[in-house]
């Protein structure tokens, strides 16, 4: 693969082009294409098959609550300081864990386990304990399983971060977004940079595997300047991996972000401005940028699986372990098993009621087709390599024998002139590479190969640049 090392110069035209509102991609079809009349069957039929392979498990679980809103927040959380609600949600919480085993043949391995939210941290000692004994109690765990959990700086303590690892989570990930003051006053996020100077250090001291950090571009008051301040002070707290997410700014979806003056938001020249100092300085240090959005040491295992064409993707982002069977527990949670992908229910209320009356708590899904599965495996490996190998997908689903690639895609190759025209792939003889232009536009290029991507549809979705 390339290095990104150069810089590249964008005109405003090109840039003007290319800013278009898409998705992350983070499946294929999009978590968008999920819809209510979905069967529920779909879902145990693919946990049967599983099964039958003695598919790996990776398991998600979602805690929704936070203690205050931070104004850039783009996910599913419920905001409130009555901690009692945590209480019934965990109850609610072990009984889909059962019902779930109890469509999972016993020895299937789970080999990754994150909690997500939301504030997992939000969750007091006793708390954590009682659910960490419920995934164990249910599902079979692999020795060498990596489990991990978000947790918020401002609400944790030493011990709390001691009792973490003690109970067996390997991996953390906090967010930082950003280092400058007047940046987290105006996200209602403020985090002095000694706190999380600390949390770090305990994170040390209690032997974590992995510590992940995360950051944000694009939030009101950021410039190339300041960013290469918090830039260079997340270095020096030398997490293993850093992602650098591109903020999200979806007011339509998260009314919390019209808090935030959008006047003061860098624009879209701004922005890649900052993604490309950040990568120069990243790589500078020693980090190797990974996929779109991510940094990892040299001797990282998402470094290593991108070295040797192994990285994939699911709905939780960069992973190596794409033969898994992914599935979700809590609101909002996606499972993603082989050909099948459903979400739990959004709202408390219907969760709770689905699991009374003994029925899965799915509100959606989709049953992909094989057009389906032929795409997702082409905007995956232009995802994560960076190229697409026409003889790759054509041994993969034998398209050799009644079509090819060429065929296959011929309209999509006729649309794919214009971005070589514009430097952003590079066809081959067997198929397209990406190049660093490309790489900063990757959503662009895949979308390319996205059937469900109409004029209507993508007003969901954050602009790409
Ligand atoms: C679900 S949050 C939870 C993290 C943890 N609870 C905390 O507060 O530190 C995980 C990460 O998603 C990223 N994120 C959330 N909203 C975003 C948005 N609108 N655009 C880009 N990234 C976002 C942030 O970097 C955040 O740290």
């Amino acid at each position: 693969m390339r290095k990104l090392s150069q810089t590249v110069a964008f005109d405003a035209a090109l840039l003007h082009k290319y800013n278009q509102p898409l998705p992350r991609y983070t499946s294929y079809p999009p978590a968008t294409e999920l819809k209510s009349d979905f069967d529920r069957d779909a879902f145990q039929t693919a946990i049967a098959v599983g099964n039958r392979k003695q598919t790996p498990l990776s398991l998600y679980c979602h805690i929704p609550f936070c203690e205050t809103p931070c104004y850039f927040c783009g996910c599913n959380t419920i905001i409130t300081q009555r901690k009692e609600v945590a209480e019934p949600y965990l109850g609610y919480l072990a009984r889909q864990i059962r019902q779930v085993a109890s469509l999972v043949d016993a020895n299937r391995r789970v080999h990754q386990l994150h909690w997500g939210g939301g504030t997992p941290n939000y969750l007091d000692r006793a708390q954590v304990e009682f659910l960490w004994n419920q995934f164990n109690r249910y599902f079979s765990f692999d020795t060498a399983a990596e489990i991990s959990i978000e947790v918020n700086p401002r609400y944790v303590d030493r011990d709390y971060i001691l009792f973490l690892r003690q109970l067996g989570f390997n991996r953390i990930s906090f967010g930082i977004q950003d280092f400058n003051p007047q940046v987290q006053e105006a996200i209602n996020r403020v985090q002095p940079e000694a706190m999380l100077f600390n949390v770090m250090a305990w994170m040390r001291e209690a032997g974590f595997e992995s510590v992940n950090v995360d950051l944000i571009y694009g939030l009101p008051f950021q410039t190339d300047a300041t960013f290469k301040d918090t830039v260079q002070k997340t270095v020096q707290l030398n997490p293993d991996r850093i992602a650098v997410f591109n903020f999200a700014y979806v007011p339509w979806i998260k009314p919390v972000q019209k808090r935030m003056p959008t006047s003061a938001m860098p624009d879209a020249a701004e922005k890649l401005e900052i993604l490309q100092s950040t990568i120069a300085q990243l790589t500078q240090h020693g980090y190797v940028f990974i996929g779109m959005d991510h940094f990892a040491k040299p001797d990282d295992e998402l470094a290593i699986a991108q070295q040797a064409g192994q990285l994939h993707r699911n709905f939780q982002g960069y992973t190596t372990k794409p033969e898994s069977d992914l599935l979700g527990f809590g609101i909002t949670s996606i499972s993603m098993l082989q050909d099948v992908y459903c979400q739990n229910h959004k709202k408390l209320k219907d969760f709770y009621q689905a699991i009374d009356a003994g029925e899965l708590p799915i509100e959606k899904g989709i049953q992909l087709n094989r057009d389906d599965l032929i795409r997702r495996t082409a905007i995956a490996e232009l995802m994560c390599q960076f190229k697409l190998s026409a003889p790759d997908l054509e041994e993969k689903y034998h398209l050799g024998f009644d079509l090819d690639f060429n065929d296959y895609f011929a309209e999509e190759l006729v649309r794919l002139d214009a971005l070589e025209t514009d430097r952003l792939i590079e066809r081959r003889g067997d198929g397209i590479e990406v190049t660093p232009l490309g790489r900063l536009l990757i959503r662009n290029i895949a979308s390319v190969f996205d059937t469900y991507l109409k004029p209507e549809a993508i007003r969901g979705f954050s602009k790409s640049v």
